[in-house]
């Protein structure tokens, strides 16, 4: 039987889940794979944290050098997150003739052009599936299933923590901060959770699926993005009593006029399917020209379902003699051919506290006319403080740079204030 030694850098909630895994389903994986699968050491600091997980005490390592000079390991899984230390510890596993497989959205994202060439010149393999949607087998789906396609959009939920934030504060109109905490709890946010709130962690994983859904690399700085951290309870709940549902979106879409990469708080019909994903659920929505429209559905983070897309990878690694690398053209900045387009197109709810008195609705609509925006539904609310009323607007398809004009000359007049806007897809 062919035997595969494995070594995990780092046994926090993603190293633990797939050590659990790789350890419980050993037997099962040498019946039907033909392969058996050790984790041969682990690299941890904290050896109270590797032995309670069952690891033997020789196996707890102190430095990656023992791992790559070990003959046994032939796969590094790499799950410490970040880019310093993991980087430097990949590029000495992929020198040292091991495969790597890696959950490091952002390192990938980074560095896929410098850590990749490190791999193909040593022959060995780089896998990455964890790196985007936890457990929903995107990338594969990507680089193998979808390769007859030439992608025209994507849209995704592919952050579960700041996706499970939104699913409380609509449910049970909890505040903000008291939710971060639950999902930090619940081992779905970063160790800063920052990169989930504002929108990094989901701009990274854009980056990987833009790329390969493309075929061009897509740096992250080329993608728009704004976070979670501005949205109050009040937009979410007027925006359910006009048929639509909260979420961070990552859009990708390859058009006539060029790529558009973009991550930010959305509104979307309640009918769409991706309104219905909700908690640490993540979803990604592809269109592609010949296959149509195709959802990947399921757990995005958490110990398990992490573990499962790593565990995935490392029997795909040891079951194939040959290794494939990235389907797009990993360059570190975007091909100076790539268009991007920044200056999209959406629909626009827009919140504005205004002066409640005749008239005054009248002038709003007059500034935004002046950019070319139509207004395609209109709610006025009975709550706003003394003499003022919410007035909620909901716009026809314009452009971004309108709407940022607008939104300025509104709150220039005096009379009117726009507390928030939010795009959205109908
Ligand atoms: N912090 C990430 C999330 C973990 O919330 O989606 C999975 O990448």
């Amino acid at each position: 039987m062919k035997k595969v030694g494995v070594a995990i850098l780092g046994l926090g909630v993603v190293g633990g889940g797939t050590y659990k895994i790789l350890t419980e389903h050993k037997e099962f994986y040498k019946k039907n794979h033909g392969v058996e699968i050790t984790v041969e050491s682990v690299l941890e600091t904290n050896r109270q944290r590797a032995l309670e997980l069952g690891v033997d005490e020789s196996k707890i390592c102190n430095n990656v050098a023992e791992i790559c000079s070990n003959p046994e390991v032939d796969i590094v899984v790499e799950v410490i997150g970040g880019v310093e230390p993991a980087k430097s510890f990949v590029i000495a596993a992929l020198n040292s003739g091991k495969s790597v497989v890696t959950s490091n959205k952002e390192l990938f994202c980074k560095y896929s052009h410098e850590i990749e060439k490190i791999a193909k010149k040593n022959g060995v393999g780089l896998f990455y599936e964890a790196t985007c949607v936890g457990g929903v087998p995107v990338i594969r789906t990507l680089l193998d299933s979808l390769q007859g396609n030439k992608i025209t959009s994507m849209m995704g939920i592919i952050n579960g923590t700041t996706n499970y934030i939104l699913t409380k504060m609509s449910e049970c109109g909890s505040p903000y901060g008291e939710v971060l905490k639950e999902a930090q709890k619940l081992g779905y946010a970063e160790a800063d959770s920052t990169a989930d709130v504002e929108g990094y962690d989901a701009a990274y994983k854009l980056s990987i699926l833009s790329s390969l859904s493309f075929h061009t690399k897509i740096p992250y700085t080329e993608i728009y993005r704004e976070g979670i951290k501005d949205i109050n309870n009040a937009d979410i709940v007027y925006g359910k009593q006009l048929g639509y549902v909260l979420k961070l979106l990552a859009i990708g879409k390859n058009g006539e006029n060029g790529i558009e990469v973009r991550v930010h708080p959305t509104f979307i019909k309640s009918s769409h399917p991706l309104a219905g994903v909700n908690d640490s659920y993540n979803a990604v929505y592809i269109t592609g020209d010949s296959v149509e429209d195709v959802m990947l559905y399921g757990r995005g983070a958490g110990a398990m379902p992490t573990g499962s897309a790593i565990v995935g990878d490392i029997i795909y690694c040891a079951t194939h003699p040959t290794h494939n690398y990235s389907t797009f053209k990993n360059t570190e900045k975007a091909d100076p051919a790539t268009k991007f387009v920044k200056n999209f197109e959406s629909a626009y709810y827009i919140r504005l506290s205004a002066e409640d008195k005749a008239g005054v609705l009248a002038k709003v609509t007059s500034l935004l006319s002046k950019y070319s925006i139509s207004v395609s539904q209109v709610n006025q609310e009975n709550c706003g403080t003394a003499g003022t009323a919410p007035i909620i607007l909901i716009t026809h398809i314009t452009k971004e740079n309108n709407v940022k004009k607008a939104v300025a000359d509104i709150n220039a007049t005096g009379f009117a204030k726009v507390e928030n806007y939010i795009r959205v897809v109908s």
